[in-house]
């Protein structure tokens, strides 16, 4: 499929969650928003309400673009940037984001390594990301099978990654996993970063408990309520 062809076949959705528009886009490529991703998108409204304000986000992973558009009509921030390895994912998120005022000059969508591609001592004040958590080995053969595949597998190493470019990024992070993920080794390296980290969510699924894990550097972690 050419790259115009494929922008022709993503419709996008408009749906409310917690009483905030949310724009992302459907195509067969792409993943589709999960319960893992509501269960971000509700510990992002928590911490809206509770007072986060970042004016800076980056989220690695767009996916859909549901995330990237609940953080836009959360704070509106005056720099979003997100990344993803689909290119599909990545059309259907600027797509999704188009509507929102501003969003053209204000937010950067990037087909990219998680955070490869910024500037090496660029950070945000949040960074978040809902990665692969999941460790498969099936084989897929159809484009659209691999890469809807490495939307939940990646593997050990995979997390590890996305964690460290989290809390390289990030002054805050939020990070979705899973009861099957390897927990010691993330919080390990959040601890590597000097990142305070809580769990802020969690839903029991069929075979699994996801979580959304929330880490805060322990300078900035200290001069919040929080650590007082
Ligand atoms: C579980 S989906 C989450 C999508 C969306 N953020 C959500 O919450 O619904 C994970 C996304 O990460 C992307 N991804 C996987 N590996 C990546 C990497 N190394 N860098 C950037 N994105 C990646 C996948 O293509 C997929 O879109």
């Amino acid at each position: 499929m050419g790259d115009r062809e494929a922008t022709r076949d993503i419709l996008v959705r408009t749906v409310v969650h917690s009483g905030f528009h949310v724009r992302y886009a459907v195509h067969p490529c792409v993943y589709e928003p999960e319960e893992d991703t509501f269960l971000l998108a509700d510990s992002l409204v928590k911490a809206c309400k509770n007072g986060l304000k970042p004016s800076s986000v980056i989220e690695f992973g767009v996916g859909s673009g549901y995330i990237s558009s609940l953080v836009l009509s959360l704070w509106n921030p005056a720099l979003f940037v997100g990344t993803d390895i689909n290119w599909y994912a990545v059309e259907g998120t600027r797509l999704s984001l188009s509507t929102y005022r501003g969003s053209t000059e204000r937010s950067s969508i990037v087909l990219c390594n998680r955070d490869t591609c910024i500037r090496e001592h660029a950070t945000f004040d949040l960074a978040v990301s809902n990665p692969p958590y999941l460790l498969v080995n099936d084989e897929f053969a159809g484009e659209c099978d691999k890469l809807l595949a490495r939307s939940w597998s990646g593997g050990d190493k995979c997390l590890i990654e996305f964690c460290a470019s989290l809390c390289r990024r990030g002054r805050v992070i939020f990070m979705v996993l899973s009861s099957l993920s390897p927990l010691d080794e993330v919080f390990e390296c959040m601890k590597q970063f000097d990142c305070q980290a809580n769990i802020v969510e969690r839903r029991k699924l069929f075979f699994e408990e996801i979580l959304v894990v929330m880490g805060e550097h322990v300078l900035d972690y200290k001069n919040s309520s929080r650590g007082n």
